[in-house]
């Protein structure tokens, strides 16, 4: 994993991305972000829950409470940093590929549509590929009405810290287009700095791996989902049942 290449040398990604650029965005900004989210949730409700269910509550659904940022931050640039590999790029292949292809309708229009993404989010930001399972496009809003159609590949962009677990989507893929993440390396140009993460620096291998688990999270839900509907339903017709005993009991006396 990345992270652990870092921890040993921050030349792991070069020429693609310096060491100067990961000193100074891993070691400076994703370390501000981390050590300003402890300070901020110590001894708070938020203390102790997981880095994602900071995310969601405090999110607050769009109404974001001061912790949001840094917390979506430590989340988003690790989930970055997993997101690369020395001698990445190229192409993925397995279901991740076919399902790009069935999405998207080819893996070379998944790259224009995500490149597009990442070049047009306006300001600081990120571009994501994300597994959508059941929900609707509207902020943790609970789909009444799940289909097949609904499971499928997205690409979608975030402003600022932003990112698609706040709309119960899995992400699969990111990248930083924060000026940050690309300034020293490319000055202004970014378009340049996406091609080249998505054409050497992208780990298909991580991403599939995080496919497989947003499938069988989203199964997982889809059969609780049907036990709550079962135990309602049993209870209902319980109700039913006890309510003709109560009828006819009461005919009897009249
Ligand atoms: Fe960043």
């Amino acid at each position: 994993m990345l992270i652990k290449f870092l921890l040993s040398r921050q030349n792991a990604l070069e020429p693609h991305m310096s060491k100067d650029t990961l000193e100074y965005h891993w070691g400076k900004h994703h370390r501000a972000y981390v050590e300003n989210l402890n300070k901020q949730i110590v001894g708070t409700e938020l203390d102790g829950m997981s880095l994602e269910d900071v995310i969601i509550v405090s999110y607050n659904k769009g109404n974001m409470l001061p912790p949001f940022n840094n917390a979506a931050q430590a989340w988003n640039h690790e989930f970055f940093w997993e997101s690369m590999k020395p001698g990445g790029g190229g192409k993925p292949s397995g279901e991740l590929l076919e399902l790009i292809e069935r999405d998207f309708g080819s893996f070379d229009r998944f790259l224009e549509e995500f490149k597009s993404a990442a070049a047009t989010q306006f300001g600081s930001g990120w571009a994501w590929l994300a597994y959508k399972a059941n929900r609707l496009n509207v902020d943790n809003a609970v789909n009444p009405f799940p289909s097949e159609k609904d499971k499928k590949l997205v690409v979608v962009k975030s402003p600022n810290a932003v990112n698609p677990l706040v709309w119960d989507y899995s992400p699969l893929l990111t990248i930083d287009v924060w000026e940050h993440a690309y300034f020293l390396d490319f000055e202004n140009r970014r378009p340049n700095y996406i091609s080249v993460f998505m054409d050497k620096l992208v780990s298909w291998e991580v991403v599939s791996k995080r496919l497989e688990i947003a499938k069988a999270r989203a199964t997982k839900r889809e059969m609780e989902e049907e036990r709550r509907k079962k135990e309602e339903e049993e209870e209902n017709s319980e109700d039913e049942a006890v309510e003709v005993y109560v009828d006819g009991d009461e005919s009897e006396s009249e």
